[in-house]
């Protein structure tokens, strides 16, 4: 049987993920994990009682959401300061979806989209499901992880149909610069490609830094943000994009994404119906993630002082840390199987995220404090000994 090239030719796991297999079940501390509803956060039984409303049962769908949801999104970023017009907003069922439904709308199969290297792995095969293909731009390795601007102009060409940031980005957790956003911006508008800006982490600054929503004026662009990351519920299902641009490009935009949408109509009913008051929990939510993300990350830096040959780099929001191993010589999947296998700590290489060059683990900073620790300690005592 032949199948289509938009899942990979060859199927087998990675040798990290065979050793997560053969660990599964056998007391593993979990630094890699990421989903909210498993790592012992605080949601109040009533919160979902809004699901359960008596007009969830009339099933009058709207492609781009129903009004109330879109207004109740347009509500939300307001009040975190962004004026948005709830016409501008359409609803998904994920962030993942999101870029599915702006890839369809955007690139034909064979086109191009820019999207920063190292970061989230899953753009790649975001891409090649609809057809197309990622060119990375690079992010030079210093403190904020700027873009290297010349080197994101050259890799642009005509197959290119848009760039994507994340701000704050995965896994470095910098916040775009106003010199990289107008360049990249400039870059966009000059070349007609779409601006698709990742917001999912833009509610987690760490103190002393904060999110400045941006999009340029001369082309269209899409901001992503969604429940998974907002309220820490990625089973809703429920994100969000606001696009914006040009008066009449984006009139066409949104016929098109209508289009898109009307085509799966993926949002369920009920979630949309519950969204203003879902929305009145964000912001216990997100002080509850905040504090032990920032637990976290303090232990994390405590530990690893004096462990010569590792650094913590410095981040501004999100939900990950960064540790480079400088001088052990190992490649990171070395380390990563090392400190499973023999230390039962699992944490992530950067390779999974396409670092050029260094040796890097990805720390997820969302277990438990009392697992976080444990797993710390057992890093530095490895570390150590190397
Ligand atoms: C940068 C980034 N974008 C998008 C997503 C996907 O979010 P969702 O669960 O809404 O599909 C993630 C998930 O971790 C992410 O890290």
């Amino acid at each position: 049987m032949d199948f289509s090239s938009r899942t990979p030719g060859d199927l087998s796991s990675n040798p990290v993920a065979q050793a997560i297999q053969r660990a599964a079940g056998k007391g593993i501390l979990d630094l890699t994990e990421s989903n909210p509803t498993q790592c012992g956060f605080h949601y109040p039984p009533s919160l979902l009682d809004s699901l359960a409303q008596p007009d969830a049962f009339t099933y009058d769908p709207h492609p781009l959401g129903l009004p109330c949801a879109r207004q109740a999104v347009a509500g939300y970023l307001k009040a975190k300061g962004q004026k948005v017009d709830a016409e501008k907003v359409v609803l998904t069922a994920s962030t993942s979806e999101a870029y599915s439904y702006l890839f369809k709308l955007l690139g034909n199969p064979g086109n191009r989209f820019l999207v920063p290297t190292p970061g989230y792995p899953l753009l790649e095969h975001l891409l090649r499901l609809e057809g197309l293909e990622m060119v990375p731009y690079p992010l030079r390795a210093t403190p904020n992880w700027p873009v290297d601007l010349e080197a994101t102009r050259k890799a642009g060409t005509a197959a290119c149909r848009g760039l994507v940031v994340v701000n704050p980005h995965n896994p470095t957790g910098a916040f775009l610069s106003a010199a990289d956003r107008n360049f990249l911006g400039r870059l966009c508008e000059e070349n007609q490609w779409a601006y698709i800006s990742d917001e999912v982490f833009s509610d987690y600054a760490y103190p002393g830094h904060a999110f400045t929503p941006w999009t340029p004026s001369g082309t269209l662009s899409f901001r992503l943000g969604g429940l998974s990351k907002s309220l820490g519920l990625p089973q809703l299902k429920l994100s969000w994009i606001v696009m914006d641009g040009p008066q009449e490009a984006l009139a066409e935009c949104r016929e098109r994404l209508e289009l898109v949408a009307d085509t799966y109509l993926s949002v369920n009913t009920p979630v949309q119906l519950s969204l203003p008051q879902l929305f009145k929990s964000t912001d216990s939510f997100q002080n509850q993630l905040l504090k032990r993300v920032l637990g976290n990350r303090q232990f994390l830096e405590e530990r690893l002082q004096g462990v010569g040959q590792t650094r913590l780099w410095p981040s501004q929001g999100g939900w990950y840390a960064l540790v480079e191993i400088r001088e052990k010589g190992d490649a990171d999947d070395t380390i990563v199987l090392e400190l499973l296998e023999k230390h039962r700590v699992l944490v992530q290489p950067g390779a999974f995220y396409d670092f050029p060059e260094g040796c890097f683990l990805v720390l997820s900073l969302l277990p438990p404090m009392e697992v976080f620790q444990e797993g710390v300690v057992r890093i530095r005592k490895y570390l150590e000994k190397a």
